[in-house]
């Protein structure tokens, strides 16, 4: 079942492949549809993390209801949308969750794929709605991906997210998705953001997800105002200095033994990039030409780092994004932000449209795994055999 479960997914990226790259080209000529979609649902929070301040801003009232949400959704905008992701805040602290998600699912015409970031740590409202957003995604043939977010072990999760027992609390939520695959096929794992706190508990959080057999990916910190309100917080969660470099061998080791055909590699190399040549981006971003996201209270933004270019409760959504002022503040986020943009939103989507920046990755990618292993004496770990 696991096997065409794989198959039906590597298939339906195949058979997309040629409008992938139709809608790459036509991009970078003038505006198109978005394709990709970022919806934070809510701010409010069932944790008070110390990398994100999203949970100081949580406030029900400034929420759009689901009445407003499907009014905002009917618009004809959506019309292109492949890859949607509900995040926020925390998604489950909604009590209309799931209506949410199957709006969206329903909605979207061309919907590929569907993701869900939890925290998992109200066991009890999210194991049933994760499993009614899975029942709809399957319903429909989309590809439901959710990761439950773990950014320590045991202890470790619990002064992150200053949730008492958040780890078992998170961990009985993974047992449960786990459980789920009996009935339902999607993709699930784990999430974790790398920052000053946790650092030195990266490797034990891989190992202790190996051990579990959960697909794990690593974030690096970034700090954006309008996706997680925590600008103000670089000055004390930033790595610098040796604990900067040890965080880029951290990301370079996973290229080094991960599979080369793991898309989290892509992500990978880039934050190893950046920290390495002063946060100059060189990687793509499909935020740049085919990205949106949608803010609790309606608010319109290009991407994290972009500023609302106004509300869909007001303005319908095509007319906000394709006027002229619109497009002409999405030109200077590309001048301005993007050559220093930490961002790996959705990137591992982007890169595979792009040809030339993906093969160069794949070079890259390859000469570092063979550097490893030249330097690595025979029998030892990272000496796994070809990639
Ligand atoms: C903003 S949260 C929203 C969903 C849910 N509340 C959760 O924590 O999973 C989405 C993801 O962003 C990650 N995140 C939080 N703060 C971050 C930061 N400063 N830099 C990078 N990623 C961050 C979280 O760990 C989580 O995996
Ligand atoms: S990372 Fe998620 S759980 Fe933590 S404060 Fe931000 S939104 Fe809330
Ligand atoms: S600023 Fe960052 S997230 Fe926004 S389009 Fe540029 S690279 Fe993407």
């Amino acid at each position: 079942m696991a096997q065409t479960y794989a198959l039906k997914y590597l298939t339906k990226a195949a058979l997309s492949a040629p409008r992938d790259l139709l809608n790459s080209y036509i991009a970078a000529r003038r505006p198109i549809h978005p394709t990709v979609l970022v919806f934070n649902c809510t701010w409010v929070c069932d944790a008070r993390c110390e990398m994100c301040s999203n949970w100081k801003r949580g406030n029900r009232k400034l929420d759009m209801t689901l009445e407003q949400i499907d009014g905002v959704f009917r618009s004809d905008f959506w019309r292109n949308i492949e890859n949607a992701a509900i995040s926020g805040g925390e998604p489950t602290t909604r009590n209309d969750l799931v209506e949410i998600c199957e709006l969206m699912i329903d909605r979207f015409p061309r919907l590929r794929k569907f993701g869900l970031n939890t925290t998992g740590l109200t066991p009890h409202r999210a194991i049933p709605m994760i499993e009614k957003i899975a029942a709809a995604c399957q319903r429909k043939g989309v590809i439901f991906a959710m990761r439950v977010s773990i950014d320590g072990v045991g202890d470790m999760h619990n002064l992150v997210r200053n949730v008492k027992n958040g780890f078992d609390k998170a961990y009985e939520t993974i047992r449960a998705v786990r459980e789920m695959q009996r009935r339902y096929r999607f993709n699930y794992g784990v999430s974790t953001t790398i920052f000053s706190m946790n650092l030195n508990d990266a490797e034990n959080i891989l190992a202790w997800a190996r051990r579990e057999k959960l697909d794990i990916v690593f974030n690096m910190i970034r700090f954006t105002e309008p996706a997680l309100g925590n600008a103000d917080l670089a000055n004390a969660h930033k790595p610098v200095g040796e604990a900067e470099e040890r965080m880029r061998q951290f990301f370079l080791d996973r290229v080094r033994m991960d599979p080369l055909m793991d898309g989290q590699n892509y992500v990978y190399m880039h934050y190893a990039d950046m920290i390495a040549n002063g946060y100059h981006r060189l990687a793509p971003c499909p935020f740049q030409s085919q990205g949106i996201m949608l803010n609790p209270d309606g608010a319109l933004h290009f991407c994290e780092n972009s500023r609302a270019v106004g509300n869909c409760l007001e303005t319908d959504p095509g007319e906000l994004y394709f006027r002229a002022e619109s497009q002409a503040h999405r030109d200077e986020i590309r001048d301005t932000v993007c050559p220093t943009c930490l961002s790996p939103c959705q990137m591992n989507v982007a890169a595979v449209k792009q040809v030339v920046p993906y093969v160069k990755f794949l070079a890259r990618a390859t000469a570092e795994k063979r550097r490893s292993r030249r330097l690595q004496p025979p029998g030892s770990p990272g000496r796994r055999g070809p990639a």
